[in-house]
């Protein structure tokens, strides 16, 4: 039994009787202002590539190697060469990396299931994978997976009649207990900047982050009480910005070297996710929900690569990126008449970026140093702490 009584100093003049009550509550299994740690017996986690451990993979063909060689020393759904932050997260709160949901085979959900695949949107999306690679799975669509999947898991937990066929799946209890996260937003952007000009990019943004909103109202009525929501990235960062682009106008890159116009819209589609958040939970209010600017750690890096022992962070190391001739990461092509491969650079450690799109094992390892202590959280709590409501 997870519980704890809050100090009485903490509820300032509040009777002793008061606090007494709150800690009889307290064993009912509530939540209370503390400062225990929170448990976690699962994750359940939302997102697009920056966050998926198997889906895609699953569901279409196999990410090929060398993406996963630097930890699995194989393949392992994951776009980078080893883990991505959902991994340090699940390692950090002492559970085991995700199965993704779609996945069939050699598969675990006891402690939480992974419904983020690469290219998904918040938004549904009218086209296929085949043109650029935006995933049928958007976030609405991940939602009612979830749904399915946790009545599943309830009606074959209560069917099974030993602890072993019990085993792989999570115990129905914990679903309210669980951290519920969101990696996703990016790939709206993507789409955006193909098809729309920034303005009406920027008059879809109230809908895009409606429509996560949503999503988080929908697993709170299921229950769900625990939120951890990043912020999108810098995207005007990403490497595969200049494969097609050598020579990009004065004025449209930062001091860094990233698309200007487009981390603004990054930075605008932010600030109205965090101004949601803040009305989420007055619209929720037994949930615990954090806003984490992953934003801000990822152009830290990006900014401050030489400092953090890094490589220009506008380089790739996988994939051959040679003038317009791109045979990206693990793919073969002609190159003058040549087979080349696209192969891994010696020290992918050294790199932020893995593969023109996606970061590092080591760029993502550094992220989640720098957010899961909370320093980049709103409210500014640790992610162990999460499930307190502040
Ligand atoms: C879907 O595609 C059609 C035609 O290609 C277009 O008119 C429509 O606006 C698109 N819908 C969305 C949501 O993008
Ligand atoms: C292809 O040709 C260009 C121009 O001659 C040359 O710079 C490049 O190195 C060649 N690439 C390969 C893979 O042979
Ligand atoms: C969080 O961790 C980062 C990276 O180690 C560090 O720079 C920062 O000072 C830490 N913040 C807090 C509040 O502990």
């Amino acid at each position: 039994m997870n519980y704890f009584c809050a100090a009485p100093m903490e509820f300032g003049r509040l009777l002793l009787t008061g606090f007494m009550v709150l800690c009889v509550l307290g064993v009912g299994g509530k939540e209370l202002q503390g400062s225990a740690p929170c448990v976690f017996p699962a994750i359940y986690n939302f997102g697009d590539s920056n966050s998926d451990t198997g889906g895609i993979s699953a569901a279409f063909e196999p990410i090929p190697a060398p993406y996963g060689d630097a930890f699995f020393h194989k393949p392992a759904g994951r776009d980078s060469d080893g883990r991505v932050l959902i991994d340090f997260i699940a390692e950090h709160l002492k559970l085991p990396y995700l199965s993704a949901y779609l996945n069939s085979l050699g598969t675990n959900y006891q402690h939480g299931a992974n419904f983020a695949t690469g290219g998904s949107t918040i938004r549904r999306q009218n086209e296929t994978i085949f043109e650029y690679g935006i995933s049928p799975f958007s976030l609405d669509i991940q939602i009612v997976q979830f749904l399915q999947f946790k009545a599943r898991t309830y009606a074959l937990y209560n069917q099974a009649k030993t602890p072993s066929e019990r085993s792989k799946l999570p115990r129905p209890q914990d679903f309210s207990k669980a951290l519920y996260t969101f990696d996703i937003g990016q790939n709206d952007l993507s789409v955006g900047f193909r098809k729309m000009n920034f303005d009406q990019l920027r008059a879809a943004m109230p809908d895009i982050v409606n429509q996560l909103a949503t999503a988080v109202q929908r697993i709170y009525q299921q229950g769900g009480r625990t939120f951890w929501i990043h912020n999108t990235g810098p995207i005007g960062c990403l490497p595969v910005n200049f494969f097609y682009n050598h020579n990009p106008a004065p004025g449209y890159l930062d001091q860094h070297g990233c698309i200007k116009g487009q981390n603004d819209m990054a930075v605008e589609l932010n600030k109205q996710l965090k101004d949601r958040v803040i009305k989420l939970r007055a619209e929720l209010p037994e949930a615990a929900i954090t806003y984490v600017d992953l934003y801000a750690a990822k152009y830290g890096l990006i900014s401050n690569a030489k400092n953090e022992g890094f490589t220009d962070p506008l380089k790739v190391c996988c994939g051959y990126h040679v003038n317009y001739d791109h045979v990206w990461c693990g793919t073969k092509a002609l190159v003058n008449g040549s087979a080349v491969f696209g192969a891994s650079c010696a020290n992918p450690s050294q790199y932020v970026s893995w593969d023109g799109v996606h970061y590092s094992q080591a760029a993502s390892q550094w992220f989640a140093n720098h957010i899961l202590n909370g320093s980049l959280s709103d409210p500014p709590i640790p992610i162990t702490r999460a499930c307190q409501k502040h």
